[in-house]
């Protein structure tokens, strides 16, 4: 067994891009198995941010082979973006093979991000807060049978046109009658598609499925990237406000094409608060100048559409839940070194409703506005521990922040990241 899934055990923006940049040096092959753009991924190598939206994290390590599979919404724009500033920026793409593109992902084209934006414009829809990439659509296009796959790229004009104008009539229809918008004309489309199907043609890959299976029948070590958080998970989240995608650990089995059997691990990626961006619920959101200060340390404003997240302190029984539906084993806390400015840290063991005490995490509850988190407060270590490189170097009240959180969810703390860095990471014991 050597498969280990990387999962988000909040609402997104956890850290994954560091945890799987840091995760891959010793990884051959990193796989992104879901979501798509709405994705912001960001990594400080050496004096420079990085940030990715559709590429798998582990492409700065020449070692190894990302891939990119079949439960992925693919922007075809932006990957070609990213492709080129990834070529510009050093020699990481040097040979094609570095990454393989699954002829079964979904393809994601403009009309997608313009029904996505439409809708959230609409004055009587429910405003979930999307990023507007077009992922709901791509993904409704999947479920109705109405995608372009990315192998349909490659087919030639004619047939390629006729499968475009089956995806977009139905969607013109809505952008033009509902939302009363201008039209997405198909024949820039299609030239749009030509245009970079030409450069994605040396990335395609026929079956990425049977590489990952014949990788891991190798006992090689490969990693599954997970997008967003498990909080904003289509089936099991806070309902509506999530995203399209199953976010949990078993979708990197489904969206990659791969068994269970081959699982060593799932490590959740963990901020040591907590952060949403959109709408939606956030029992333990701190608003006002409490709030602000803990944004403005954390740098917390997206990485794709440069919102300002909300921020709060760290959620238990919301992550005990994220456990359970995850089958986490192992965990990665992030960003502890945000909180070494405060002089106590309230962390959420339970919720009152109604006078009484509630340790599950109500996921589904039309009473949720009425849940009030229930706080034990522990005392902050003021003082700075981005350089620390053992466990046992943290002041002994960061440690303690860390076995409280270890003992509650009764997952192990295996690695520790005190810095935006890669090196400003502690590990507890080996990866793989
Ligand atoms: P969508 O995925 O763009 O449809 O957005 C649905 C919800 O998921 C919104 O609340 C977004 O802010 C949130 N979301 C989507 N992707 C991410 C992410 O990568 N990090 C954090 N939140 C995300």
């Amino acid at each position: 067994m050597s498969g280990i899934i990387v999962i988000g055990s909040q609402w997104g923006d956890e850290g994954k891009g560091k945890a799987v940049d840091v995760f891959s040096a010793e990884a051959d092959y990193v796989i992104r198995y879901q979501g798509g753009a709405n994705a912001g991924h960001t990594l400080n190598i050496g004096n420079q941010k990085k940030i990715l939206h559709l590429i798998p994290s582990g492409i700065f390590h020449s070692n190894t082979t990302c891939i990119i599979s079949a439960g992925v919404v693919l922007d075809i724009e932006t990957l070609v973006s990213e492709i080129q500033a990834i070529k510009q920026s050093g020699d990481y793409l040097n040979k094609p093979s570095k990454l393989l593109i699954s002829d079964s992902a979904t393809v994601l084209l403009s009309y997608h991000r313009v029904l996505d934006q439409a809708r959230e414009k609409a004055v009587n829809g429910v405003k979930i807060g999307t990023t507007g990439k077009g992922i709901g659509p791509a993904y409704e296009d999947r479920a109705s049978r109405k995608a372009l796959l990315f192998g349909d790229l490659f087919t030639d004009k004619e047939t390629l046109k006729n499968k475009l104008e089956k995806s977009l009539s139905e969607k013109n229809f809505l952008i033009e009658k509902f939302y009363k918008q201008t039209p997405v004309s198909l024949e820039n489309i299609l030239n749009k598609v030509l245009s970079l199907r030409e450069e994605l043609k040396f990335y395609r890959c026929h079956d990425t499925s049977s590489v990952i299976y014949k990788a891991l029948k190798e006992n090689k070590k490969v990693l599954f990237e997970g997008a967003q958080g498990s909080l904003l998970d289509l089936l099991h989240g806070t309902y509506p406000y999530v995203t399209s995608s199953s976010t949990l650990s078993g979708s990197a089995l489904v969206g990659s094409g791969i068994g269970p059997g081959f699982i060593k691990k799932v490590i959740a990626i963990t901020k040591a608060y907590t952060t949403r961006v959109g709408g939606g619920p956030f029992l333990t959101e701190c608003t006002g100048e409490e709030g602000e200060l803990l944004q403005k340390t954390g740098e917390e404003w997206g990485a794709t559409t440069g919102r300002m997240r909300r921020c709060g302190w760290l959620d238990l029984p919301a992550l005990k839940y994220s456990a359970r539906i995850n089958g986490i084993t192992h965990l990665a806390l992030m960003k502890l070194d945000v909180l070494s400015y405060l002089k106590e840290i309230p962390v959420c063991v339970a919720y009152t409703l109604k006078g009484k005490t509630i340790y599950d995490y109500p996921v589904y509850s039309s009473e949720l506005s009425e849940f009030k988190p229930v706080y034990t407060v522990l005392p902050g270590w003021q003082e700075e521990i981005s350089s620390m490189k053992k466990f046992e170097e943290l002041p002994k009240k960061a440690q303690d922040y860390i076995r409280l959180i270890q003992k509650e969810l009764d997952i192990p703390v295996e690695v520790v990241s005190v810095g935006p860095t890669r090196e400003a990471t502690i590990w507890r014991r080996n990866l793989f």
